[in-house]
């Protein structure tokens, strides 16, 4: 059988976020397999739009022939531009679910992936920016130890920079699975027994930095709330920390009040104009869990236009 493309998490739960009105114009912008996007459609009328945003060319292969679905094979960074040019703002809701497809990381020659042999890739859009290769090979001590550190929150970032310089003299990093034999090398026996696999965190680390995906998150979460109708909500699901971190800071911040705190009354025009669907993060169920083992660290935050 082949492999699936991708098998999302919290589908039906992350649609029903959406509370679709059946005419609405919505977007997705993280379209991959398209399991998401077909959920959403099965959800519209006749009249009801979906825009979707994929900035990996592989994702195209799996576009939806419906009048009422467009593929925007591009990052979602530009989700202003293109709504504008298709004449399409307000949207009534926005998906992300956000990081790697199934497809991304099965695939050994993306080099996403410790468990296979491969080059170290990791763009998801292959047509442009730089690899892992060029970081291993470009990145300073001081650089390489910062985004292992912070975007791995990898502990050993520093023993593994020291082994990437040594090797790199000598060009013996060339593929994912150098990579991951250095970094098992770097770590002390007893915290490799410990939290799987231990090139999990560095691959994580140069895939954030390859892909500028916390950077584009911070631009895009302001730009994507911006462009909802009242009523209309934005839902996000994350599966790592810092990503969901980032989520819950402009969710808090945008449900907040900017009248002057102390003020006897309300400003009108300084209310809120963004509420939260339900307080804090939803996850996936243990029977998900068990049929998806990638659903275990889903969290899913949904938030609502309340005012103009
Ligand atoms: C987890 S998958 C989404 C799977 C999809 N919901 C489904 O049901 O099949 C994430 C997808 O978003 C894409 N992606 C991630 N960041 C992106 C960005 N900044 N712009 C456009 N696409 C992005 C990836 O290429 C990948 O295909």
């Amino acid at each position: 059988m082949a492999m699936a493309y991708h098998k999302p998490a919290l589908l039906q739960e992350s649609v029903d976020g959406l509370s679709i009105a059946a005419d609405g114009r919505y977007v997705d912008v993280t379209f991959g397999g398209g399991g998401h996007s077909k959920e959403i459609l099965k959800r519209l009328s006749e009249n009801g739009r979906l825009f979707a945003f994929d900035q990996d060319p592989d994702a195209e292969d799996n576009s939806i022939e419906d009048d009422r679905f467009s593929l925007i094979a591009q990052n979602f960074s530009f989700l202003k531009n293109f709504l504008r040019m298709y004449n399409a703002i307000p949207v009534d809701g926005v998906l992300a679910d956000l990081g790697v497809s199934f497809h991304q990381f099965d695939v050994p020659k993306r080099g996403f992936s410790f468990r296979f042999e491969g080059p170290l890739d990791m763009r998801m859009d292959q047509s442009s920016g730089i690899t892992a290769q060029e970081i291993i090979d470009s990145y300073s001590r001081g650089e390489l130890i910062r985004i292992i550190r912070r975007y791995g929150e990898e502990k050993f970032a520093q023993r593994i920079v020291d082994n990437i310089i040594e090797a790199r003299a000598n060009n013996s990093i060339k593929s994912t699975s150098d990579l991951a034999d250095l970094i098992k090398r770097s770590i002390p026996a007893p915290a490799r027994r410990l939290g799987g696999n231990p090139a999990k965190r560095t691959f994580q680390a140069l895939r954030i930095e390859v892909n500028q995906e916390l950077a584009i998150l911070e631009r895009a979460i302001p730009a994507c709330l911006e462009r909802l109708s009242v009523g209309g909500r934005m839902v996000v699901m994350s599966f790592q920390s810092l990503e969901d971190k980032i989520v819950k800071n402009f969710f808090t911040q945008a449900t907040e009040s900017k009248t002057p705190l102390g003020l006897p009354v309300e400003i009108k025009a300084l209310s809120a104009k963004f509420s939260l669907v339900f307080n804090g993060s939803q996850k996936a169920s243990e029977d998900e869990i068990l049929d998806n083992s990638r659903a275990k660290s889903v969290r899913l935050r949904a938030i609502e236009r309340v005012a103009a």
